[in-house]
């Protein structure tokens, strides 16, 4: 295209009326297809020059960001964008020359609709010549996400009742069986030696303990948290946790090292569920340490991460069973419930955070926890309300 019209300019003065009207006609048919084009897309795009003015954008754009598509003013693109926080943004990054990929916003004009905003330079002969705003709506990329997050929250529901109903069968059969040595022995005997029955009546209570904490663990598990995040500094909590920790872990012989990052990042947290699961981790990591040991606690950044790492120099778990962990119910041990892992587990998920596990049989584990640091303006659509 660009060819051609180069080779029509140098040709112009030979040519006539007819001939100069068909190249026109050529050109605007080039350029009828183009806006076609753009006008066809989903995502919004618009072309800026050195000075921010719009040289060219397409329908979406426009109706994304509202502005009228009938007349551009002669004005910087964030003059003319009608939402506030996305003009404040594209001003700062246009001017800082900083190339943007999948920022998202959720428009201020419309309910909850995401906007994600990427900005490039446009370059022509190694030089910088504009920039180029794509906009695309990622609102149904997002619910369909949240969508298949409820998928799986479903599918966790019924393995957690799966395991609920094997779990209470245990206690509730042996419930039985002492019920029914009780009947023989009140059956059969004249008197009745209290000091046999008060044994049977012991098991029962036992297990009747028992079945009651596997149902407020199960409720627990499944109830939706009522978690509020708010921005926090990571440090602070785990000092407040391990300050009230001190006499417990001084107790038990195990060494405490704590090194935490400077100028981390606040994250945001609730944290009243955050001591839980750290509380958790660090019960097991206790239990791993019968013998004495040390617990390192360290916080990092990593990229747009903040990493909580908890290690301890306990018995390690054996490869064959690492993976299980934080299913529900899975214990090693004879009174543990199992689901310690599987709340810390559900725990980070609410803080939309990830947690890994590494492990060597006699070596000791390591526990990293890691949360996105928030932007602002990057608001993840409202996952409140949901089972597990
Ligand atoms: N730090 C650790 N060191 C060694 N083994 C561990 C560690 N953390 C977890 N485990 C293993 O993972 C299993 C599951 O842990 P989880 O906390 O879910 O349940 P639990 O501790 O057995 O019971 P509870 O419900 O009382 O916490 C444990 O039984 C143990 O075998
Ligand atoms: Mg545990």
């Amino acid at each position: 295209m660009r060819k051609f019209i180069q080779k029509a300019l140098e040709k112009l003065n030979k040519m006539d009326k007819e001939q100069i009207k068909n190249i026109l006609c050529h050109i605007s048919g080039e350029n009828e297809l183009l806006e076609m084009v753009l006008n066809s897309m989903t995502d919004g795009v618009v072309v800026i020059d050195q000075q921010y003015r719009v040289l060219l954008y397409n329908k979406s754009f426009a109706r994304m960001m509202l502005f009228n598509q009938e007349e551009i003013p002669d004005e910087e693109l964030w003059s003319i964008i009608n939402d506030e926080e996305i003009a404040a943004f594209l001003k700062e990054k246009l001017i800082n020359q900083e190339k943007i990929i999948d920022k998202e916003f959720t428009l201020e004009n419309s309910i909850n609709r995401i906007i994600s905003v990427s900005i490039m330079p446009l370059v022509k002969e190694k030089k910088v010549q504009g920039n180029l705003v794509h906009i695309e709506d990622v609102t149904e990329k997002r619910s369909r996400e949240a969508r298949l997050r409820r998928a799986e929250s479903l599918a966790a529901l019924t393995t957690l009742a799966a395991g609920v109903a094997h779990e209470i069968k245990n206690p509730l059969g042996s419930i039985g069986i002492h019920l029914q040595l009780i009947q023989k022995e009140i059956g059969n005997r004249e008197v009745i030696k209290s000091e046999t029955i008060r044994k049977y009546l012991d098991v029962i209570n036992e297990e009747v303990d028992r079945l009651n904490r596997i149902v407020v663990d199960f409720l627990f598990a499944v109830r939706p948290m009522d978690t509020k995040l708010e921005e926090q500094d990571l440090n602070q909590v785990l000092k407040d946790l391990f300050n009230f920790l001190q006499y417990e872990l001084k107790e038990s012989g195990v060494k405490l090292k704590v090194k935490l990052a400077e100028q981390l990042p606040k994250i945001k947290i609730d944290e009243k569920y955050i001591k839980q699961a750290l509380l958790n981790l660090v019960k097991n990591s206790l239990y791993a340490m019968q013998d004495g040991g040390s617990l390192i606690v360290r916080t990092e950044r990593a990229g747009g991460a903040v990493l909580l790492i908890i290690t301890d120099t306990g018995t390690g778990i054996p490869d064959e069973i690492l993976d299980k962990i934080f299913e529900p119910y899975f214990t090693t041990k004879d009174f543990g419930t199992g689901l310690g892992l599987t709340l810390v587990y559900k725990i980070i998920k609410e803080h939309m955070g990830e947690i890994t596990v590494k492990s060597k049989e006699g070596e000791g584990t390591t526990f990293t926890i890691s949360f996105p640091i928030p932007q602002k303006e990057k608001r993840l659509i409202d996952y409140k309300g949901e089972a597990v």
